[in-house]
C-alpha cells in the first residue's frame, strides 16, 4: 500500500522547487494532487510529469497574501475532490538581507504578508473543512531560519519564527479533533528561491554546511512524506530539521 493511497493533497507553491518535489513525491505515493500556486504560473510541464506518474492533479490558482484568493483555492478542491485530507502550506519567498536599522517598511510588508499571514489564511480555511469532514494533516513550510537567526534575513527569519508558533497552536488546540500540524525547517535548498544570491553568498552558505552542499528539493520532499502520511500519526506540533549539520 502506498503511503498516500486516494488521499487528496493540496500543495500551494507546488508549481517550484521544494513544491514541486512534494507534488511528485506524493503522486508517487498514491495522492490526488492540487497544486496551488500563482495566477500566471506555467504550470503545464509540472501537472503533465504528475498525470505521467498516473495521479490525478488540479491547478488551483492562489495568491497566499490574498484571503479571497486562498478561500477559492480550498473552495475550488473540496468543490472537485469532496474533501482534503493533506495541506502542505509552503509557498514562500526569499529574504532581502538588511540591517534592522534601515530595514525598508515595505520588504518587511511584503514578507510577512507572504511567508506568515499566508500561512495563517491557509491554515484557517483548511482547518474549517478538517473540522466539518473529521480531520486531516497540515505540513507548514518553515526554515532553519524558523528556529534560528540568519543573519540579515529578518523579516524572513521572523516570519518564519511565527510559522512554528502558528504549528504549535494548531497541535494543541486540534489535536482531539484529528487533526495533525508538522512543520519543516530546512537549510538552504538549491531551488529558483535561491537565484538572485550571489555566487560569493552560496558558496559561503555550502562552506558554512557541515555537509558542504546544498539540501536537494526532493531531500526536504521526503520530510514531508514523513509528516503527510500515518507514518508520523504521533508526531503533532513538531519540526524536523534538514541542515546538513548545522545545528550540530
Ligand atoms: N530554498 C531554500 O533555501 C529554502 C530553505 C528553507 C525554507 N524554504 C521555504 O520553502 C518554501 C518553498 O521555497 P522554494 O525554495 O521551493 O522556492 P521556489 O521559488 O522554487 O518556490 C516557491 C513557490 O511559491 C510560489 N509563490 C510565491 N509567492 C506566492 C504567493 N503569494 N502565493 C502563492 N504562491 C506563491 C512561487 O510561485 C513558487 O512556485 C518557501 O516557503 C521557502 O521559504 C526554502
Amino acid at each position: 500500500m502506498r503511503r498516500l493511497e486516494n488521499k487528496i493533497v493540496f500543495i500551494t507553491g507546488g508549481n517550484s522547487g521544494i513544491g514541486k518535489a512534494a507534488s511528485l513525491e506524493a503522486a508517487r505515493e498514491g495522492a490526488t494532487i492540487v497544486v496551488a500556486d500563482l495566477p500566471k504560473s506555467n504550470y503545464e510541464q509540472t501537472m503533465n510529469e504528475i498525470a505521467a506518474l498516473g495521479a490525478k492533479c488540479l491547478f488551483v490558482p492562489i495568491d497566499v497574501s490574498d484571503v479571497n484568493s486562498v478561500k477559492q483555492a480550498i473552495n475550488s478542491t473540496v468543490e472537485k475532490f469532496g474533501r482534503l485530507d493533506v495541506a502542505f502550506n509552503n509557498a514562500g519567498i526569499g529574504g532581502v538581507h538588511s540591517g534592522i536599522h534601515d530595514m525598508d517598511e515595505e520588504i518587511w510588508d511584503r514578507l510577512i504578508a507572504v511567508n506568515l499571514t499566508g500561512q495563517f489564511y491557509c491554515v484557517k480555511y483548511e482547518l474549517q473543512q478538517f473540522l466539518k469532514q473529521g480531520g486531516g494533516v497540515i505540513v507548514n513550510m518553515s526554515s532553519l531560519g524558523g528556529i534560528k537567526a540568519e543573519r540579515g534575513l529578518v523579516p524572513y527569519t521572523v516570519a518564519k519564527h511565527g510559522v512554528m508558533g502558528l504549528t504549535q497552536n494548531i497541535a494543541v488546540q486540534y489535536a482531539a479533533q484529528n487533526i495533525r500540524a508538522n512543520a519543516i525547517c530546512p537549510y538552504f535548498v538549491d531551488t529558483p528561491l535561491l537565484k538572485a544570491a550571489p555566487p560569493e553568498l552560496r558558496q559561503a552558505w555550502i562552506d558554512g554546511t557541515p555537509s558542504k552542499r546544498l539540501a536537494r528539493p526532493e531531500e526536504v520532499a521526503k520530510a514531508f512524506l514523513f509528516f503527510a502520511s500515518d507514518d508520523s500519526s504521533y508526531c503533532n506540533g513538531t519540526q524536523l530539521i534538514l541542515d546538513g549539520g548545522v545545528m550540530a
